[in-house]
């Protein structure tokens, strides 16, 4: 097993790409603290995981809600002996799923979108970090976008920018943090078949235009990300950190 015993923080681990990571570290043998705003949604993981024989607690909160991140660290610390590895993967798309331009975007929308994807993963490093120094070092992972790395007519710019925001506060705390062995990593998943993609998938012609906008054809599991994730929980990636991946089924080299 390639995380036994690790304790693992995840966020918007209630849905999509977050349970599938929740679920395939447990089965790798990591404890997992899953936190999510979305009490029926996280429950839905812990009750998976469980049943898979695995080990999990139910974390509620929000993460752009100091207090409730702080609860979310120690409850990973109380009932997991520490912390060794972060994920921050909750985020959301736009306030009113629609894919507003600057010169359109209302202000609360922009308030909104990043506050969780910046600010809760701001805070979440603010409190985390602390606890994986004490545990000896980990691996922060952080989730970004291709949307952070291109540009595109059909984006949220909200969304765009909290991503950008995500690859460079991560690059920064990579080094911040080497000598404390804390690695800092980040993905850019491509189009992942979750709740989050629905908008914009809302019809078959419209998924498939969206699937073969990809160059291997497809679009992304949730599962393709949990699997690149786990390398970088793992210590097969030691020597990894402040690393930007593209998973994205070719998307980001085109
Ligand atoms: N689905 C895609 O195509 C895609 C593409 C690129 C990047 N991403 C990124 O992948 C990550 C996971 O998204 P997903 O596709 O699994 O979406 P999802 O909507 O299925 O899951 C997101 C989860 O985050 C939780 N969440 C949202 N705001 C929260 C908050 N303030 N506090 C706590 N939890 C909160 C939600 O309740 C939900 O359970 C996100 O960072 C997203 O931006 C997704």
């Amino acid at each position: 097993m390639r995380l036994e015993n690790k304790s693992v923080l995840i966020t918007g681990a209630g849905s999509g790409q977050g349970r599938a990571a929740a679920i395939l570290f447990a089965q790798e043998g990591a404890k997992i603290v899953v936190f999510d705003r979305d009490e029926a949604g996280a429950s839905v993981t812990v009750k998976q995981i469980l049943a898979n024989k695995g080990s999990a607690q139910l974390a509620v909160g929000d993460v752009s809600k100091s207090e409730d991140v702080k609860s979310a660290v120690a409850l990973s610390e109380e009932a997991h002996g520490g912390l060794d590895v972060l994920y921050n993967n909750a985020a959301i798309w736009s306030a009113d799923n629609i894919d507003n331009y600057v010169t359109d975007l209302e202000e609360e929308n922009w308030d909104a979108v990043l506050s969780v994807n910046l600010k809760g993963l701001y805070l979440c490093c603010k409190f985390g970090i602390p606890a994986i120094i004490k545990s000896g070092g980990g691996s922060v992972i952080n989730i970004a976008s291709v949307a952070g790395l291109k540009a595109s007519r059909s984006r949220s710019h909200a969304y765009s920018a909290s991503k950008g925001g995500v690859i460079s506060l991560s690059r920064s705390m990579a080094i911040a943090y080497a000598r404390d062995n804390v690695r800092v990593n980040v993905i850019c998943p491509g189009g992942v078949d979750t709740p989050m993609l629905q908008p914009m998938v809302s019809t078959p012609d419209k998924y498939e235009k969206f699937a073969q906008s990809h160059p291997l054809g497809r679009m992304g599991m949730p599962d393709d990300i949990a699997k690149a994730a786990l390398f970088f929980a793992s210590d097969d990636s030691t020597w990894v950190t402040g690393v930007t991946m593209p998973v994205d089924g070719g998307f980001s080299a085109s």
